[in-house]
């Protein structure tokens, strides 16, 4: 049995029940006549104090089990005399399943993120890790019920990709020949990398479906080693049919209240360690995702708080530029103390599928920013009329032939339609209070690094 189980079944008043519970061991302590055990089995937070006595059958194995140890036991759940833990188990048969040496690298003590990060195929053994790993892993279904209640259709975008999305040239190439052989001979016959965004091919459901989202992991071979950017890094990406970009940011402002509000309902253990040693905001930045209505604010607004601002900034700003995570977090973190859509961008740092507004400047994106992070979701109402969509491809050089299927989507019944992309693992940042995306990714990939 789960010890998560465990905590419902006492709830519900259940009367002493004969448990096995299998699990890996935090500490032994030996008295006299028993021996005392803190199992852990990763279904939640706490652990569970296992008592061993001499006559208990496996008693012997208890000399090779040590701190890390995985056991399994049998025996009967009683209230605990013991202070801090309403339970314990009463052990009447006791199995070890895989010895720990001395060398054991999780001792009990408090290790640095760092040190953890070198070990991360044993990290997710400690309660923040462990956290962290449940939170991620309730934050998806969170998501997926979201878009369920709501009538979208989840489908699955390619991974190897001929086209680049965003046209930042930041992508990994999928090769099977060597450098200098001709891309004829190439498995596809054709440049091809790792996907950047699925929204291209996410766009053509939405444009058959109505709503749809694409849920799914994403590469960027961005060489900044920052604690925002992972090579590696999941997408969430919504696409609406019919839906334009305020409509766009009601479906993400909604989206984020839903997730925070489960998140505070349905992770509440593991959450409360993230306040109690992470993060001291984390409850108040939670809450106020939760219940403030977000700002929403066009960029040109933003580039003028932003020069009259107090604050020395490294980056200068100016209509035109591209905002930096400092101005970012100044805007959400310091001016407004909330989450901040901006929109309304120029089109000149934007790429070439954003709706192109009337004033022939600005493009219909929007970026969400949020304390802490700066910006969490990027945006848009994507451009449905084909002569503009032309026109912008022209301009920057995209080639028209490489994109042929994309505005064939324009030439019969298009429509107009919104989406965005929401970076998960800064979502998961976002709930937790943790500073570095490496920490809240299982095996992150981050330059120069691709162990385990
Ligand atoms: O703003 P971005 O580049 O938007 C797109 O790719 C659109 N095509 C999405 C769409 O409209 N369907 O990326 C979306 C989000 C960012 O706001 C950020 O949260 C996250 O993806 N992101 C990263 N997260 C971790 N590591 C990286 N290297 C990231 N690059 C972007
Ligand atoms: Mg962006």
């Amino acid at each position: 049995m789960k010890r998560s189980k465990i905590e419902s079944l006492l709830k519900e008043g259940c009367p002493k029940p004969e448990v096995l519970i299998c699990g890996w061991v935090r500490t032994k302590r030996d008295s006299k006549e028993f021996s005392f055990l803190e199992v852990n089995d990763g279904s939640c937070l706490k652990s569970i104090q296992v008592i061993v006595d001499a006559d208990t059958p496996g008693y012997k194995s208890l000399a090779n089990i040590a701190t890390g140890a995985g056991i399994s036991v049998e025996g009967e759940l009683v209230a605990s005399p013991g202070k801090g833990q309403s339970l314990e188990i009463r052990s009447k048969e006791l199995t070890l399943l895989g010895g720990s040496p001395e060398n054991y690298p999780l001792q009990k003590k408090r290790h640095s993120d760092e040190f953890l990060r070198t070990i991360a195929h044993l990290r997710p053994r400690t309660n923040k890790y462990g956290a962290i790993f449940r939170i991620r892993s309730k934050t998806t279904q969170i998501i997926h019920r979201f878009f369920e209640e709501r009538g979208f259709f989840c489908i699955h975008t390619p991974i190897i990709t001929g086209s680049d999305c965003e046209g930042a040239g930041e992508m990994f190439r999928v090769t099977t020949v060597s450098g200098t052989a001709p891309v004829e001979e190439d498995f596809f016959s054709k440049e091809t990398n790792l996907t950047v965004s699925g929204q291209l091919p996410a766009e053509m459901l939405a444009l058959s479906l109505g709503d749809v989202y694409s849920f799914g992991p994403t590469f960027r071979a961005e060489n900044s080693n920052t604690s925002r950017h992972a090579a590696e890094f999941w997408m969430l990406e919504p696409e609406m049919a019919f839906c334009d970009l305020s409509g766009n940011m009601d479906v993400a402002e909604d989206l984020i209240k839903f997730v925070v509000a489960g998140i505070l309902d349905e992770c509440a253990d593991d959450i409360a360690l993230f306040a109690n040693f992470v993060d001291k905001t984390l409850m108040a930045t939670l809450t106020s995702l939760r219940d403030d209505n977000y700002v929403r604010l066009p960029y040109r607004d933003a580039i003028d708080i932003l020069k009259s601002a107090k604050k020395k900034f490294e980056y200068p700003v100016a209509f035109g530029s591209d905002l930096q995570s400092e101005h970012e977090r100044y805007l959400a973190e310091e001016h407004f103390k909330k989450p901040v859509f901006l929109f309304n961008y120029p089109k000149a740092i934007k790429p070439f599928y954003m709706r192109v507004n009337d004033d022939n400047e600005t493009v219909a994106a929007m970026d969400l920013l949020v304390p802490r992070i700066g910006e969490l979701i990027g945006g848009s109402q994507r451009e449905e009329r084909m002569d503009v969509l032309q026109s912008r491809m022209k301009e920057m050089d995209l080639p028209e032939e490489e994109y042929w299927w994309y505005i064939d989507s324009r030439k019969f019944g298009s429509v107009p339609h919104s989406g965005f992309g929401l970076g998960f693992e800064r979502l998961l940042m976002l709930l937790t209070g943790i500073s570095n995306i490496r920490d809240v990714i299982a095996f992150p990939r981050t330059p120069g690094s691709i162990d385990f």
